[in-house]
């Protein structure tokens, strides 16, 4: 990492990503249980929702739960939901109060039911709401969402709605989750791990990759700025000449 001690945030990104990665290697090395990691994480979570709320950040996606998440053990997905469940009865008001505009992204039927109407009763409450939107990835697969996508075109075509003539990376996109939002300008993975694990595809084609040792229950804000100041001083360049 350059060392970014003596910089100022000057370019806010518009849309951060982040796979919130290591809470069960953390919880492990403190001789935890992975949901005391999981705990932790969230706690961070928070934290870190509420910088990105201060520095003017329009979209945050967070990687809560993938898709493949499902194949764990019944005891960790049972304790994960129960979690979620925990942060959305605990910070739906004060989300709300922040001007957060909560969604989900993800295979909304896969979710237990008491979960999904606390999703969809905590994204009626805040949808107008004009400050940070909070994308949470929950049973998210980038796979299964492009599959999605590529029926309801496929239908669409069909149904004559759509001629294949008019296919176009366009329309691609809105048949994503993700059809109203920016791509992320940032990924940032903790943990160590250098892979994208089935996160936003599609989305990230051009998007500058972070990726921090620390894990993620270690994680802070300011180690967040700091990360930023790395995004900052990169090049962007969208294929086109040095
Ligand atoms: C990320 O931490 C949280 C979820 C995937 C739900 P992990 O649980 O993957 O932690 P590690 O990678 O096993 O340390
Ligand atoms: C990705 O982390 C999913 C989330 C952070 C929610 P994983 O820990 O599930 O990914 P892999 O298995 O290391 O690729
Ligand atoms: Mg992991």
């Amino acid at each position: 990492m350059t060392d970014t001690s003596s910089m100022k945030l000057t370019k806010i990104p518009r849309h951060v990503a982040v796979i919130m990665d290591g809470n069960g290697r953390w919880a492990r090395e403190q001789n935890l249980s992975r949901i005391d990691g999981h705990k932790k994480g969230s706690e961070v979570a928070r934290q870190i929702v509420s910088k990105c709320n201060e520095l003017g950040i329009e979209y945050l996606t967070l990687y809560a739960f993938s898709s493949e998440n499902w194949r764990r053990s019944p005891n960790e997905v049972s304790g994960l939901m129960e979690l979620l469940q925990h942060y959305l009865e605990t910070e739906a008001e004060s989300l709300n109060n922040d001007n957060v505009r909560l969604r989900i992204i993800g295979e909304r039927q896969m979710l237990p039911n008491n979960i999904l109407r606390l999703v969809e009763a905590v994204e009626l409450m805040t949808k107008d709401n004009t400050g940070i939107t909070l994308l949470m990835a929950l049973s998210y697969g980038s796979r299964a969402e492009i599959t999605h996508a590529t029926r309801e075109i496929a239908q669409k075509v069909r149904d004559h709605r759509l001629t294949l003539e008019e296919i176009s990376e366009e329309t691609i996109s809105q048949h994503l989750y993700t059809h109203d939002i920016p791509d992320p300008d940032v990924l940032i993975r903790t943990s160590g791990e250098q892979r994208i694990s089935n996160y936003l595809l599609w989305q990230l084609a051009y998007t500058e990759l972070v990726f921090v040792d620390t894990y993620w229950p270690d994680f802070t804000p300011e180690e967040f700025v700091q990360t930023l100041l790395e995004y900052q001083e990169r090049e962007r360049r969208f294929g086109t000449a040095a």
